[in-house]
């Protein structure tokens, strides 16, 4: 890519896009937010305005067109994601995608193949590698003070955190915690465990919540939150498999009846362990247990993500979070799905 500025297009003006992207964008040297669309045109036109974003337009097959658009961002509900990325990899632009990659299995291997077919990059957002203490395990693990890792184990449990809006209509989300949450807590083990092949699912999902009054919490809410139907499941629980013999459990809920518990990840190897949030290192040293936690200052994990993305550009370089990484991810949350459905476990 030319040494000039980048010109980046957003999909999708709504939340994500406003109060991630776009900040994360212009903090970046060299890069432009260019255009951006919306099928909500004067949602678009009030962010542009806002911004100082020159081209708006309702379609995003027009915005892929544009010369100034030398990458698009895809901050749309996830029905979304493959049609964007199709038009964006068939015109030859470059690809932020945000998580979950697809609604389904089908769709991240039509968007595989079309960024395969056209030599785009495409970098799916999987924000939290880009948190400072994430990245102090992946180069710990990288340096093999580990040793084998064969276990992990992962959550994400909201006690009544169920976002309002089109996060709960299956048609437009693909699905429920597992998808939106659940996504970010399986990826970031299966990265610090050094991306094994899935071999097979083991597991459950409950709908026993659904929607609710209670008083005193907080909710995301979409933008657009009028019709709004329960129709995901409210919590998981299972276990993957993978080729090499390792293996991750997780639990996921939007409301469940327990305490809260935060978003972790944790990894065991055959010489130490280590899990964020918070970041501690289970080791051993002169034969005695010595726990450790790295000091790190919090960063920006958007704008980090932002930022590798833009590098990967102009060098060249492959993301940390390519197409293949969607992908597989992808199969495993389906996965999930399956195997709760058929009430078995699933081989891939
Ligand atoms: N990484 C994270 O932590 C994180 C957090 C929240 C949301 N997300 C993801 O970001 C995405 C968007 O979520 P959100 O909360 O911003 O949703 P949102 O509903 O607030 O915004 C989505 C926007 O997309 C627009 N849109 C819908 N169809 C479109 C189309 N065909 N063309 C252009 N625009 C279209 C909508 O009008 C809306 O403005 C989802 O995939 C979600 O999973 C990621």
């Amino acid at each position: 890519m030319n040494k000039g500025k980048i010109g980046i297009g957003i999909i999708g003006a709504g939340n994500i896009a406003q109060n991630a992207h776009i900040p994360a964008f212009l903090k970046q040297d060299n890069v432009a937010v260019t255009a951006i669309s919306d099928i909500n045109l004067e949602r678009a036109r009030d962010v542009a305005q806002k911004h100082g974003i020159e081209q708006v337009v309702k379609d995003f097959n027009e915005l892929v067109l544009l010369d100034e658009v030398d990458a698009v961002s895809i901050c749309t509900g996830n029905s979304v994601h493959e049609s964007a990325t199709l038009a964006a990899a068939n015109a030859g632009k470059h690809i932020l995608c945000e998580k979950p990659m697809a609604m389904n299995v089908a769709e991240a291997e039509s968007m595989l193949k079309a960024v395969k077919e056209n030599g785009v990059t495409f970098m799916m957002g999987f924000v939290n590698r880009f948190r400072a203490d994430s990245k102090v395990i992946a180069d710990l693990k990288d340096a093999g003070k580990f040793g084998e890792v064969y276990y992990g184990k992962c959550a994400w449990m909201r006690r009544r955190g169920t976002p309002l809006g089109w996060f709960t209509n299956l048609a437009k989300s693909g699905g429920g915690p597992v998808i939106d949450i659940g996504v970010h807590a399986i990826d970031l083990t299966w990265y610090f465990m050094g991306r094994p092949k899935p071999v097979s699912v083991s597991a459950v999902t409950y709908d026993k919540i659904g929607n609710y009054k209670t008083k005193g919490i907080g909710r995301w809410v979409a933008l657009d939150a009028e019709d709004i139907v329960f129709e995901t499941e409210d919590s998981a629980a299972g276990l993957i498999r993978f080729e090499n013999g390792a293996s991750m459990t997780f639990d996921v809920s939007w409301a469940i009846n327990s305490k809260n518990t935060n978003f972790y990840s944790q990894i065991y190897g055959s010489k130490a362990g280590a899990r964020i949030n918070p970041l501690e290192i289970y080791g051993e040293e002169e034969n005695y247990l010595m726990d450790s936690t790295p000091f790190v200052y919090e960063e920006n994990a958007f704008e980090n993500q932002t930022g590798h993305f833009i590098k990967c550009l102009r060098e060249g370089k492959e993301p940390i979070c390519p197409v293949e990484d969607g992908y597989q991810v992808q199969k495993m949350l389906n996965g999930i799905y399956d195997s709760a459905r058929l009430g078995r476990e699933i081989s891939f």
